[in-house]
């Protein structure tokens, strides 16, 4: 049976099955209908069955990240939603239609990239989206320098996306250049395919929180076609501490007592400095992943040393000589 909607094909047998019982041998009572139906929906994948482990994996995720409750409440929110409508589905009730196109705002580092990878795997597990997977562009991707250049571009981009999410970091960079660049056909090419395709891909546009006002205002067609905005706040020093802590963790590391109070005080400063392009969780990940380094280049010539040496991670491995800014010797973006 064809998918006609975003939840057609996964409940095409079950209500096959509904149906058949409704035509089997007599009639049945409603009482036993609404009994059938009752544990139809309690059987739905998604909160139970063999799909909830895997939902429970990406939930546990999106739990692990420090900080972002508003985030996390809408992408609840968002779950709860497809789920019911999904069941509402099934007693042949009303719907709204599920546009899921979003926006999200927020200065660099924040997580935006990070919950969109969440999102999509948390979309294919309920079946909104075919595979969930995310490609990441940015104007580069998309504009051509040349007619016929940038719609080319742009079809490559959404053959990739197709069945996932196509995340267009610093989105309010296709208005540059303004009506004769071909960044405006670049818009219209990605509006036309969110139509065309509107079950097998889903656009989220990312940007500093400004820049990304500017151009719906600019551009108020759009606005209308991404009901879903996701604000990423700028962390505290104490969440940008647990986040550190979160990595050096996760990469079988430790700080030293002496290394996590330079961190704070480090982080402390930047947060307090205030500047536009303070680049949050990124900062801290390239930190960790410097002092990392440093740690391997103190240890490398050493003869004797322990497994609590090779997991530790000390201030002097932080400590940046003086006037050199955390991210020149980065490998990593
Ligand atoms: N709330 C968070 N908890 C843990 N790690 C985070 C959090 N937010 C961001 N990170 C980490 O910081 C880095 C940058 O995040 P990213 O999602 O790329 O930010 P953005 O897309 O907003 O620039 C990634 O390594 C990510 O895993
Ligand atoms: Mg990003």
């Amino acid at each position: 049976m064809k998918q006609t909607t975003r939840f057609g094909l996964k409940y095409t047998f079950a209500d096959r099955e509904l149906k058949q019982s409704r035509e089997g041998p007599g009639q049945p009572k409603p009482a036993e209908e609404a009994a059938a139906r009752t544990q139809q929906a309690a059987a739905e994948p998604g909160f139970a069955g063999e799909r909830q482990e895997s939902m429970q994996q990406v939930l546990h995720e999106l739990d692990s990240l420090i900080g972002l409750s508003q985030v996390k409440e809408l992408v609840r929110e968002i779950r709860a939603f497809v789920e019911i409508c999904r069941r509402r589905e099934r007693f042949q009730l009303k719907n709204e239609s599920l546009v899921l196109h979003m926006i999200f705002k927020g200065n660099p580092g924040t997580g935006k990239t990070t919950v969109a990878r969440i999102l999509g795997k948390m979309l294919a597990e309920l079946k909104v989206l075919p595979k969930g997977h995310l490609v990441e562009v940015e104007r580069a991707d998309l504009v051509g320098e040349y007619i016929g250049h940038t719609a080319q571009k742009c079809r490559e981009q959404l053959k990739k996306a197709m069945g996932g999410i196509l995340f267009i970091d610093e989105a309010y960079s296709l208005a540059r250049g303004g009506a004769k660049d071909f960044g405006k056909e670049a818009i219209d090419t990605l509006v036309k395919a969110m139509e065309d395709h509107k079950n097998e891909i889903i656009l989220i546009l990312a940007g500093y929180e400004k820049e990304m006002e500017n151009f719906l205002s600019t551009n108020p067609g759009l606005r209308s076609r991404f009901p879903i905005h996701l604000h990423f706040p700028d962390y505290s020093c104490d969440e940008l501490m647990e986040i550190a802590q979160l990595m050096v963790r996760e990469r079988q590391y430790q700080l030293s007592v002496g290394a996590a109070e330079y961190l704070r005080q480090y982080l402390q400063q930047q947060v307090d400095a205030n500047r536009p392009n303070f680049s949050n969780a990124r900062l801290v990940r390239n930190l960790i992943e410097r002092a990392i380094r440093r740690q391997a280049l103190r240890l490398v010539d050493r003869r004797i040393y322990t497994r609590d040496d090779l997991i530790m991670l000390l201030r002097e491995d932080f400590v940046l000589p003086a006037g050199e800014e955390a991210g020149i010797y980065i490998w990593q973006a």
